[in-house]
């Protein structure tokens, strides 16, 4: 069914590690217009409970919905998606797609088979990340980091702070000193943010995977099967809206991811 308007895509995260995401579906799909949801209030999401997380995520949902007429739902984080997902999908009329470690890639991509999950300390956690490497990578060995820090260096590197290069490499050591390992799995939408320095705190190239592309794939095949994407010929798409709990962001990281419209959570 053909909507008046284009597509509204709400695109979920605790802070700046969702635009990895949403950069990949802007890409892709031109005939919508997005909504940004930054919770900085609540960030870290990584060191939050399962029982808060889930909370938060419906809570912001529904606010952020009573606002704008979503049509469709990305938790573009890991550490929420590996919770809230089968919640949210019962709560909400919208099709809700999340994100979660590309495990399955990964294995497929190795040579060696020993990669490395680098994530939130939530999402290495996780009970569905246990199901996702038994499931996918059980020929694989999986070495798991958490890292908070990192997380809070992307935030860093986005604002326009300088970050240490060495910091990272200190982080990533106990990856990085494994002779085999070959793949790494991006399990944190905030991590392809430090593409290059995770790159350099390895001695050799590593296969980096993350799954933006694939997410973009998949809201483009939903549209598709609703007929949204007949819209794609709508002129003049509109500005994306960025709403933001908390603090506000620098405007030269507005202006950089060209999210016109903010709102602000009172
Ligand atoms: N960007 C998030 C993820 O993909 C969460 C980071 C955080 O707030 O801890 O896991």
């Amino acid at each position: 069914m053909n909507r008046p308007h284009p597509p509204i895509v709400g695109v979920f995260d605790s802070g700046v590690g969702g635009l990895s995401i949403l950069t990949a579906l802007r890409r892709t799909i031109n005939a919508c217009r997005f909504v940004y949801v930054c919770d900085q209030e609540f960030f870290p999401y990584g060191l939050q409970s399962e029982e808060e997380l889930t909370r938060r995520v419906e809570q912001l949902c529904q606010q952020v919905l009573a606002q704008f007429p979503l049509d469709y739902v990305v938790i573009a984080c890991n550490t929420a998606s590996t919770v809230v997902l089968p919640r949210l999908r019962g709560q909400l009329q919208q099709a809700v797609i999340g994100v979660v470690p590309a495990i399955k890639p990964a294995a497929q991509l190795s040579r060696s088979k020993v990669i490395g999950l680098l994530a939130t300390p939530g999402t290495i956690e996780r009970a569905y990340t246990q199901e996702l490497i038994a499931l996918h990578a059980s020929n694989c060995t999986v070495l798991k980091l958490g890292s908070t820090r990192l997380v809070e260096l992307a935030e860093a590197k986005l604002r326009g702070e300088l970050i240490s290069s060495e910091e990272i490499a200190t982080i990533l050591r106990p990856l990085s000193q494994d002779p085999l390992l070959d793949t790494l799995v991006l399990g944190c939408t905030h991590f392809p943010h430090l593409l290059e320095e995770l790159q350099a705190a390895f001695p050799r190239p590593i296969t980096m995977v993350e799954p933006s592309e694939a997410i973009a794939r998949r809201l483009l095949t939903l549209m598709e099967g609703a007929s949204h994407i007949s819209l794609a010929e709508h002129e003049a798409r509109d500005e994306d809206i960025l709403y933001v709990t908390g603090p506000p962001l620098p405007a030269s990281l507005i202006q950089a991811f060209n999210l016109g419209i903010l709102f602000r959570k009172k």
